[in-house]
C-alpha cells in the first residue's frame, strides 16, 4: 500500500517469479535458469548465413493479441520477466514500425544488472533494435529513436532515410521487386552485425511476413488466460499473425511448456523453413523436437 511504501523508502525488491515446468517436467524455476537451460546465450558454430530467428508473442486463450489496441493488458508478470528475460539473451531484437509506433518503444534493456549479465557472457550492453518499416514514417520522438545511446538498424526496402534522431541509426536496406527482402535483411543482420540469435517481438504483420518467408525457427507463446471476444476482422482483434493467409497451415512441434498463475508458455518449433521462397505457402513439417506493463518500451 502507499502508505507503507512511504514508510519504507527502500523496499526489497521483488523475487523473481518461479515458473512451473510442465514438458520437459522439472523443479520450477526463475525465467533466468529457464534461459539458461535453452541455452540462448549459446553461439554454437553454423554454416547458415542466417541468424537463428526467436518470435515471442503473447495472445489470450481466444487468440486475441491485443486488447484496446496494446498487449499490455493481456500480460502478466510471469510474461513480462520472460519478455525481458529473452531480450538480454538476444543479438538483436526484430520490430515492426507499426508496435514501435503504438508502444512507443524505448531503450531495449535499461536494466543494469541485465546489462552487466550481457556483458558477462560477452555480449553488447544491449541487443541492436532492428525496426522494420517500408514508409519509415517513424516519429523520431518515439523514446528508442531520442535516445542518445541507442542503436537502432532501420531495415526497410525504401532508399528514404529518418531526419537525425539523436540515436544512432543504421540502415539494412533489402528490396525485390518492390518489396522488403527479408531474407537478405536477416542475411546482412548477420554478416554486418553480427547477429546470431535475433528476436521478433512482432507485430502480427511482421510476424506473418517472417512465417510466410520460412524465416522463423522458434515461437514463444505466452497464453494469457483471458477471453476478450471481438470481430476476428477488425484490427481490434489482431491476432499473433496478421495478413494474407497461409497457402497451407504451418505445422509446429512442441517443444517445452511452462506455467505460472493459470499462463501457459509454450514454446514451438518450425523444423526447417521449408516454405523460404518469400511466398506465403507454408510447408514445414513438425519439429523434432520488472516493469508497468508487457510494453516493450518499458524497463527491462
Ligand atoms: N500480442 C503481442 O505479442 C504483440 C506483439 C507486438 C505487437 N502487438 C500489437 O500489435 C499491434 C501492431 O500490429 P501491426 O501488425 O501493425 O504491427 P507491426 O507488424 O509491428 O507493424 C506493421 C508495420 O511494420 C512495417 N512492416 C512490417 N512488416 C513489413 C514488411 N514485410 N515489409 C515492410 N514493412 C513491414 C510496416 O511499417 P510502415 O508502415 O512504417 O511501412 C508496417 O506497417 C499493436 O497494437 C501492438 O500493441 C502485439
Amino acid at each position: 500500500m502507499a502508505v507503507q511504501a512511504e514508510h519504507n523508502p527502500s523496499p526489497e525488491p521483488e523475487r523473481p517469479v518461479r515458473l512451473r515446468r510442465l514438458l520437459p517436467p522439472g523443479d520450477p524455476a526463475t525465467v533466468a535458469e529457464i534461459v539458461e537451460q535453452l541455452g540462448l546465450w549459446q553461439r554454437p558454430v553454423s554454416a547458415s548465413p542466417l541468424p537463428r530467428v526467436l518470435l515471442n508473442m503473447v495472445s489470450t486463450v481466444d487468440g486475441r493479441a491485443t486488447i484496446g489496441g496494446r498487449s499490455g493488458p493481456i500480460s502478466d508478470r510471469a510474461d513480462r520477466e520472460l519478455f525481458h528475460g529473452l531480450r538480454t539473451a538476444a543479438d538483436a531484437i526484430l520490430v515492426g514500425a507499426g508496435t514501435v509506433r503504438t508502444e512507443r518503444y524505448g531503450r531495449i534493456i535499461r536494466d543494469e544488472e541485465r546489462r552487466r549479465l550481457r556483458a558477462e557472457r560477452g555480449l553488447s550492453d544491449e541487443p541492436l533494435a532492428c525496426i522494420v518499416s517500408g514508409r519509415l514514417a517513424l516519429d523520431i520522438d518515439i523514446p528508442l529513436l531520442a535516445d542518445p545511446q541507442a542503436r537502432v538498424v532501420i531495415v526497410t526496402p525504401s532508399p528514404a532515410s529518418l531526419p537525425a534522431t539523436a540515436a544512432h541509426v543504421e540502415y539494412v536496406r533489402a528490396e525485390r521487386e518492390g518489396h522488403l527482402d527479408l531474407a537478405a535483411a536477416l542475411s546482412e543482420l548477420r554478416s554486418r552485425f553480427g547477429v546470431q540469435l535475433l528476436l521478433c517481438e512482432g507485430g502480427p504483420h511482421l510476424s506473418l511476413a517472417l512465417v510466410a518467408a520460412g524465416l522463423l525457427d522458434e515461437l514463444f507463446i505466452s497464453l494469457s488466460p483471458r477471453l476478450a471476444g471481438g470481430e476476428a476482422a477488425s484490427g481490434e482483434a489482431l491476432r499473433i499473425l496478421a495478413g494474407p493467409e497461409l497457402e497451407r497451415p504451418l505445422e509446429l512441434g512442441l517443444l517445452g511448456a511452462l506455467e505460472y498463475d493459470s499462463q501457459l508458455f509454450l514454446r514451438y518449433g518450425l523444423s526447417d523453413r521449408a516454405c523460404a521462397g518469400g511466398s506465403a505457402t507454408g510447408s514445414g513439417s513438425v519439429a523434432g523436437g520488472d516493469s508497468e506493463e508487457r510494453s516493450p518500451g518499458a524497463s527491462g
